[in-house]
């Protein structure tokens, strides 16, 4: 099945509010263990950046789990960062939530020690961007974790996909993720990004939908 492309950024407010009021807990709390075990110092207190962070979940699981880290959160929907911000209260002086959309965000820092994104790579036009954007935005031992959606074969392995994993959400959610499903890379198309950007990272697939990017840069 060809790669089908959905809206880049999430502006829309019911979609916005469906998004920010899913249960991602599963996949959520399953990115968070496995980049413990790539960060495996709770007591890490480097910089980190959250690419396309969204409603902010990720980012505030992220800091409570390294509480001595401080994270730049970055998301291209004014709506969106609006949202992170106004429920993100208890976690203000840790995470710094920045309007901006990649590639030409402008960024407090030129380099980070982590850069982790969930979810971002199926919504580009171009996914080398975001290669060559963690590239540029990392330094020798800098950590990367990239979580995404699998294109899945058939537009009817997609509804199969969003019946098991979505059946009592709300329309609107349900058609997000199988448009993302059909915007989604498939693990080739993502080996062979990883290889043109010259980046040394794992490839696995860890789900039924989803694959973990991650590696620590030599
Ligand atoms: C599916 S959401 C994922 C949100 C969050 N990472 C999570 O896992 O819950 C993808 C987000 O990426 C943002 N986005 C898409 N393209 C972007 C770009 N070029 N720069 C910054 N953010 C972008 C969208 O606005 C949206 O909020």
């Amino acid at each position: 099945m060809f790669r089908v492309l959905e809206p880049e950024l999430m502006e829309d407010a019911a979609q916005i509010i469906a998004y920010a009021n899913a249960d991602f807990d599963k996949p959520h709390s399953d990115f968070i263990e496995r980049l413990k075990a790539i960060v495996n110092m709770p007591d890490f207190n480097g910089k980190a950046l959250d690419l396309g962070c969204g409603p902010g979940d990720i980012s505030k699981r992220f800091a409570t789990a390294y509480p001595l880290c401080s994270i730049d959160a970055v998301d291209g929907s004014k709506a969106m960062i609006n949202y992170a911000i106004d429920s993100s209260i208890a976690r203000r002086t840790q995470v710094n939530f920045i309007h901006g959309k990649l590639p030409d965000v402008v960024l407090p820092k030129s380099s980070y020690d982590l850069i982790f994104s969930n979810s971002l790579l199926h919504h580009l036009p171009d996914p080398h961007m975001l290669w060559r954007f963690i590239k540029d935005h990392t330094r020798s031992g800098s950590y990367i974790a990239v979580m995404d959606l699998l294109r899945p074969d058939t537009t009817e392995m997609a509804k199969t996909l969003v019946e098991t994993h979505a059946a009592n959400e709300p329309e609107i959610l349900r058609h997000d993720f199988y448009c993302s499903l059909l915007a989604a890379f498939t693990l080739e198309e993502i080996h062979q990004q990883i290889i043109v950007t010259g980046l040394s990272l794992n490839i696995e697939q860890i789900s039924d939908r989803h694959v973990f990017i991650s590696g620590t840069l030599s």
